[in-house]
């Protein structure tokens, strides 16, 4: 299994705007092979900036890797751009191989 995680660090004023984005997109996720599971965390608060991360379970690493270069991923993601002054510089990209895992 491979996780894939994003984290935007959202102006406090913005936390609002920014969750809606998220509630109201329309997620194709569930159709797309290798897909495991998805979920938005909204983390601790800091004096500038509240932390969230998207959380995405794929099969492999390949199935992911499948996902970016996909019309999914670019229908996904066609007005990100205009959301960058919600939230302090660029998202920060992690992916994880699951090493143990644990039910
Ligand atoms: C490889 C890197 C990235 C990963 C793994 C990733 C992950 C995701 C996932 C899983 C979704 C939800 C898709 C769905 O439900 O169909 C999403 C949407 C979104 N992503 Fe990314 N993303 C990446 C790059 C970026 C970048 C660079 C930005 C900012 C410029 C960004 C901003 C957003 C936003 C704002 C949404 C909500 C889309 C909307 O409905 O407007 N992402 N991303």
């Amino acid at each position: 299994m491979f996780i894939a995680m994003n984290r935007f660090k959202v102006r406090p004023e913005a936390v609002e705007e920014f969750t809606e984005i998220w509630r109201s997109r329309d997620s194709q996720l569930s159709r797309v092979p290798g897909f495991v599971e998805f979920q938005f965390l909204k983390g601790p608060e800091r004096e500038d900036h509240v932390l969230f991360a998207s959380h995405t379970v794929w099969r492999s690493f390949d199935d992911f890797a499948n996902w970016t270069k996909s019309e999914h991923f670019r229908a996904a993601h066609k007005n990100a751009g205009d959301n960058k002054p919600l939230y302090l510089g660029p998202p920060e990209f992690e992916g994880f191989e699951v090493v143990d895992d644990v039910k």
